[in-house]
């Protein structure tokens, strides 16, 4: 008989529910969790949209309700997103004093005073083509969508947004933003960068959601392509040197290598964003009875966490924040 060769023994520390919990390296918790919400013009509306189950446009009048929901949940932020009627060439919408996240701020403020309310900074759910800028040459114009944005944030502030997080990838928006925001008084609103944002087929049920399509061509003049990695830390290195005070990964889920070098790189908190398509795909697979949702959804939630982010947007920030209390 030959002797036992050495080796460890792994399973001493996964022999039972307490153990495991003893040894768990990363934990989901409530405050880790920015809720998205659609703000849609009109009265009385409360839509589900179709390709995100349990996802809705709500109107002015029934959004404090719906905050309400989160807010008994313990969610503690709210990142807002306007579907407004009328949409033009330069958006309009997205930086006129009654423009629909600046009503919907003050609404939600009003309400809700230490509810954290995060503003998506861009134009394209408010611009006739669809675009995150204003468009010269069938391109988006970078320096001139610049000044839109910045005009954007600064509406965002006065509005009593907390946090601004532009998210049109133009080169340059966080400088502009941040010397727009200092230059009105707003030395203390941060600025959550999309810094690294990648043109993804994962977006397209948001895009349903907002009606943000684009009406000709696609984002990859200003989105990245989504083989690039070194490039993820050039966005994330400038957006740094130009004083952004979060930098956003998005999309998470075929992002966590990425997720990772971010953390790793910078001082930064970084945020997750757990885009629309990695929503729907959950929930039709779950609404089919192919997986355990709930199984599903903490696993893939705390990988991103195990890869580095300190916050994750996500619309499944209500199921987790009950499934985290029961
Ligand atoms: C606006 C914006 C988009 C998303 C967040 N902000 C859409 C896009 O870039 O096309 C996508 C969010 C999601 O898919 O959940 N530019």
């Amino acid at each position: 008989m030959g002797q036992t060769p050495e080796f460890k023994r792994h399973r001493r520390l996964r022999s039972s529910h307490a153990m495991r919990a003893m040894v768990r390296e990363n934990h989901l918790r409530t405050e880790d969790f920015i809720y998205p919400m659609f703000v849609i013009e009109g009265e009385n509306i409360k839509n589900e949209v179709p390709s995100m189950p349990g996802v809705f446009q709500v109107s002015l009048d029934l959004l404090k309700g719906e905050v309400e929901e989160v807010y008994q949940l313990g969610i503690k932020s709210i990142i807002l997103f306007g579907v407004p009627n009328e949409k033009d060439e330069v958006g309009t919408g997205a930086y006129v004093e009654d423009g629909m996240i600046q009503e919907a701020t003050r609404l939600v403020k009003k309400e809700f005073p230490d509810m954290l309310v995060v503003a998506d900074t861009c134009l394209c759910e408010y611009t006739s083509h669809g675009h995150c800028g204003v468009i010269h040459n069938h391109d988006v114009d970078n320096d001139e969508s610049l000044k839109l944005l910045a005009k954007t944030a600064v509406s965002q502030a006065e509005a009593g947004a907390d946090i601004i997080a532009p998210s049109n990838m133009m080169d340059g928006f966080v400088a502009v933003i941040r010397k727009a925001l200092d230059d009105a008084g707003y030395h203390n609103i941060p600025i959550m960068s999309y810094a690294v944002k990648y043109a993804s087929a994962f977006y397209g049920p948001f895009r349903d959601a907002a009606d943000s399509t684009p009406q000709f061509g696609d984002r990859k003049t200003y989105q990245m392509d989504p083989a690039n990695r070194i490039e993820a830390l050039r966005e994330a290195e400038s957006d740094v040197q130009e004083g952004a005070d979060f930098l956003i990964v998005k999309p998470a889920m075929s992002y966590l290598d990425i997720v990772r070098e971010v953390k790793d790189n910078f001082n930064l908190p970084v945020v997750a964003y757990n885009v629309s398509g990695e929503y729907s795909m959950v929930k039709a697979a779950a609404l089919n009875g192919w997986v355990n949702e709930k199984e599903l959804v903490l696993e893939k939630l705390t990988a991103m966490k195990r890869a580095g982010a300190d916050l994750i947007i996500t619309y499944f920030a209500k199921d987790v924040a009950k499934w985290l209390s029961e």
